[in-house]
């Protein structure tokens, strides 16, 4: 090598996967390429040595993953991470960051009749207040106010957050929305959102918190609840968790993690001390210097678990619904509806 700051190194892993070799190839041909149009050593030796520190990066991550210390969850508070995500919230074709419109309109549906059975169907729900919790774009607070439930929704990623703001300003709905992370909710947090008949958490970032984090934030939320209060979990049944590992790559010319063509490697793997399922992306493009890491941990819990979590919390008198629209077994859950108990009210101190 000309230059002899820069050394290659075999990796030398004979358990090295698959796709890490296609990584390898793919990055090799670009270099090559790349070398030949440009035709600059120096250029190359760059991304020579790139190609090293992503294969150590890779070498050094337990295959298959396991959890560890760091990030759990997807960077949905970074800001451009929530401006390519907000396209996918709002994509009517795909259910994935969010549920198509029909969905939502159904599950909205479904709470307005929770609400009427909760207050003895004395009232219709229009006028009961909302909160939703991890509310994105605010999809779910805004079709609550078109039908009078004046609602209010915190998320911390900004872009879906001014989505939802501009929306509801526009159509003159009654709906609030705050940026607030679930696991660092302010001790006056009940004040702030004041009372509310219902507390919804749709769609699965339960499971990305811990046994500590989920006690802490229950009893913050549940402390919105006027007695009586519902409060309506869509979960994640511990028998829909795939407790095996794999691995599998593909390329994209675009995605949530980056705009430019990229190849995005992902992990999946099953702790069973942990009971959590990992989700690693490794996403490289041509641009950038070095390899993306992102780890999603889904912690499994079972009915019993769940139910013991949120009775902790003050919350009572359990019913379990199949999903509401069994539209997708991948993107539809069921959900848990327990509610607050009229006289037991449970605060930071006793969780
Ligand atoms: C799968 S999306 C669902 C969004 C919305 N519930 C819906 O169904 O349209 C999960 C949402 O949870 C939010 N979220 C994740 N972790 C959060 C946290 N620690 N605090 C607040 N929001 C969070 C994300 O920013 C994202 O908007």
């Amino acid at each position: 090598m000309d230059n002899p700051r820069i050394e290659w190194k075999n990796p030398g892993n004979p358990e090295i996967i698959p796709a890490f070799y296609a990584i390898t190839v793919i990055l090799f041909n670009r270099l090559v390429v790349h070398s030949h149009v440009d035709n600059s050593k120096c250029q190359a030796m760059t991304e020579r040595a790139d190609i090293t520190g992503l294969l150590h990066r890779l070498q050094e991550s337990p295959h298959p993953p396991r959890v560890g210390a760091g990030p759990s969850q997807l960077p949905w508070n970074d800001a451009e991470f929530s401006k390519r995500m907000l396209a996918v919230h709002l994509d009517p074709e795909t259910h994935m960051a969010s549920r198509a419109p029909d969905v939502i309109h159904a599950h909205v549906d479904w709470l307005e009749a929770q609400l009427e059975v909760a207050q003895g169907l004395r009232k219709p729900a229009s006028g009961c207040r909302v909160l939703d919790v991890g509310c994105g774009p605010g999809l779910y607070c805004h079709e609550q106010a078109r039908r009078g439930m004046p609602s209010v929704g915190f998320d911390f990623a900004p872009e879906p957050l001014r989505w939802a703001r501009e929306t509801a300003e526009s159509e003159k709905l009654d709906c609030r929305f705050l940026s607030a992370d679930l696991t660092a909710l302010p001790p006056d947090f009940a004040e702030q959102i004041g009372p509310q008949e219902a507390i919804t958490f749709w769609f699965g970032e339960f499971h990305s918190f811990d046994a500590g984090q989920a006690a802490d934030f229950l009893v913050r939320l549940a402390a919105c609840l006027v007695p009586g209060g519902l409060f309506i979990l869509e979960y994640q049944p511990y028998d829909l968790f795939v407790q095996e590992d794999s691995a599998d790559w593909t390329v994209h010319s675009n995605s949530v993690f980056c705009d430019r063509p990229h190849l995005w490697l992902q992990e999946f793997g099953w702790d069973e001390d942990a009971q959590t399922e990992i989700h690693v992306h490794w996403v490289m493009d041509a641009e950038s210097p070095g390899v993306q890491r992102y780890v999603q941990c889904h912690r499994a819990w079972t009915d019993e678990q769940l139910v013991q979590m949120l009775a902790a919390a003050g919350l009572e008198s359990f019913v379990f619904h199949p999903p509401i629209t069994g539209v997708s077994e991948e993107f539809e859950f069921p959900v848990i509806v327990g509610r607050k108990s009229a006289t037991r009210n449970v605060t930071d101190e006793d969780a």
